[in-house]
């Protein structure tokens, strides 16, 4: 569905995500003079509107214009990511879709692009969903434990721990949060349930954590933290779709096109890793990943555990 689809809300708000590792994704993705450019995880826009901005400024300073189009295709799995767009209107040369990355090659051709030259996902949660009290984001809520990025598609956590035995849980919070006592917190998950309280909200939630986690030393984390992680990469199905995506992505890459990955978690950093390795078409452009700067740490906290990997597609005769 394309914005002008849908419903206009009064009441959205400007984003006040602050975009990882800016100046990176734009040096890469523009440097190539990309015409058709995919923002597989919209969020706040920052990323697309950074590049659209150094694209406006190489024009104005550059008399011999070779590069002299562009053209944003931006997908986001959120409906109030096309809500938000819809309030406060976006540069017409981005068409924003609902959908999740993973339907890229439709959003292109629905855009009239046989292939993209750059591919930007930045993974994981928006400041701005976290700020939402009402998605079960926020420790702070007393909502639902919801935790999907679309609420009309797939299960709600609550209802994926109602599913799920103590083991799988376990498993879950430990491999996708690394919260060591995943083990404490599946158990009392389960005993709520079994004494007819299964966990609904976030607060009941937060609680056993609280009871299960001890304090880190230096307070730097909630003890929440890792276990909100793990239900939502778990409920959104977030591994799976990077999975299927890295496998088909040099398909959806023009020769000489681009896709940058931004990831938050080591078991979204291997599987990049691992596709770009796997990938004969792809030349590897970071052999380590690159990281945020301390200054960019200092100032955006939320990028300190951000690793960004770069693939080129091959020429055809290359
Ligand atoms: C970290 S934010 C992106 C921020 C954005 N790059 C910026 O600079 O404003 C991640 C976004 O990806 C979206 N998202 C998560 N999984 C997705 C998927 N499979 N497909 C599309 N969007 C997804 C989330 O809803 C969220 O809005």
């Amino acid at each position: 569905m394309t914005l002008s689809e849908s419903e206009p809300q009064p009441n959205a708000a400007r984003s006040i995500h602050l975009s990882v590792m800016p100046d990176e994704i734009v040096q890469y993705a523009c440097e190539i003079h990309p015409r058709v450019v995919v923002d597989g995880t919209f969020g706040g826009g920052g990323h697309s509107r950074l590049i659209l901005q150094r694209f406006d400024d190489y024009r104005d300073n550059t008399p011999d214009v070779s590069w002299n189009s562009l053209s944003i295709v931006a997908l986001d799995r959120d409906p109030a990511v096309s809500q938000r767009a819809e309030s406060i209107p976006l540069d017409p040369r981005i068409d924003l879709y609902l959908g999740s990355y993973e339907s890229t090659p439709i959003a292109l051709k629905s855009a009239g692009f046989p292939a993209a030259d750059a591919i930007i996902l930045d993974l994981g949660l928006s400041s701005d969903q976290l700020a939402d009290r009402d998605r079960g984001f926020s420790f702070n809520s007393d909502g639902e434990l919801d935790l999907r990025f679309d609420p009309e598609s797939g299960i709600p956590a609550h209802q994926w721990l109602m599913r799920h035995d103590e083991k799988a849980i376990a498993d879950a919070i430990y491999q996708f949060g690394e919260e060591r006592y995943s083990r404490r917190i599946a158990r009392e998950i389960i005993a709520r349930a079994r004494s007819k309280r299964p966990v609904r909200t976030v607060s009941e939630m937060v609680d056993i954590c609280r009871r299960c986690v001890p304090r880190s030393k230096n307070h730097d984390i909630h003890p929440a933290t890792r276990t909100f992680q793990a239900l939502r990469i778990a409920v959104n199905q977030e591994l799976d779709i990077l999975t299927r995506t890295m496998q088909q992505v040099a398909d959806w890459l023009a020769p000489g096109g681009r896709i940058l990955v931004l990831s938050f978690h080591s078991l979204e950093d291997r599987i990049v890793k691992n596709a770009f390795r796997q990938e004969d078409r792809l030349e590897v452009l970071t052999k380590k990943p690159l990281r945020p700067t301390d200054q960019e740490i200092q100032h955006n906290p939320r990028s300190r555990s951000a690793k960004l990997r770069i693939a080129q597609r091959r020429d055809a005769e290359s």
